[in-house]
């Protein structure tokens, strides 16, 4: 994935850039306020009322800050059992990872778990909590083969305009088909043109008011 380096957003917390692609992993805005809003309260939150289990998958797990505010919610609702998957390709090297500042601003019994995430074998189910189980897998959506269903999809690609190849009709079919009936897609992204593909691919898709410095991003329905 070519040079990565990392950089300080708008709230103080850390993403990653990546020379190449020209792109950074969260937004420049924040990349901890960002994560929780669009993919903890807009997704997880959204879906978890009344639920004992939760199966979640995100595409690209990079930084695993998705994953740690998972964790984070786990230990909020030990009765709720989360099933964490999480596809990555290109998964970073403990020096970046080491880089990061998310154990410094995030609360301090989360530590041994960010580190748990990023030690645990790929490709392999692996138990990080009682009630929160992590599957990491090194591969893409295209090659990824599901065994389950989903309550919610953290859909956490670069943009459209850097990787148009994940969010390609293909790849938004296979997410609707595995996302499980009253599921629901969620991604930071607000494209037209990502909206009518979500929409011909089966989800009832709303337009949805963005973290800061984004209007709007996108949720999709399996209704
Ligand atoms: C925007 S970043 C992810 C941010 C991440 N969720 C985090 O909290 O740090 C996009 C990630 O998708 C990964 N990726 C690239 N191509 C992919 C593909 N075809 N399928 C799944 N993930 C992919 C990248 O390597 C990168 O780590």
């Amino acid at each position: 994935m070519g040079n990565i380096k990392i950089i300080e957003t708008g709230d103080g917390s850390s993403s990653l850039y990546n020379e190449a692609l020209n792109e950074t992993y969260h937004s420049s805005h924040g990349a901890l306020t960002e994560s929780r809003y669009v993919f903890i309260k807009s997704g997880f939150e959204a879906i978890m009322e009344g639920k004992t289990e939760v199966n979640i998958l995100e595409v690209g797990m990079g930084t695993g800050l998705n994953a740690i505010l998972m964790v984070e919610q786990a230990l909020k609702y030990p009765e709720v059992k989360i099933n964490y998957v999480t596809l990555e390709p290109f998964p970073l090297s403990e020096e970046l990872i080491d880089g990061l500042n998310y154990n410094q601003l995030l609360d301090e019994h989360l530590t041994p778990y960010f580190e748990a995430l990023h030690q645990a074998a790929w490709d392999e189910e692996v138990e990080i909590l009682p009630n929160f189980k992590l599957h990491k897998q090194k591969t893409t959506l295209e090659h990824f083969t599901p065994t389950l269903s989903f309550d919610v999809i953290f859909f956490d690609a670069f943009a459209p305009n850097k990787q148009p190849e994940v969010w390609i009709v293909d790849n938004l079919k296979k997410t609707f088909e595995l996302t499980a009936s009253n599921g629901l897609f969620v991604t930071y992204c607000a494209k037209g043109q990502l909206r009518r593909d979500l929409v011909s691919v089966g989800y009832e898709v709303e337009r949805y008011p963005g973290p800061p410095g984004k209007r709007e991003m996108l949720r999709g329905w399996k209704k």
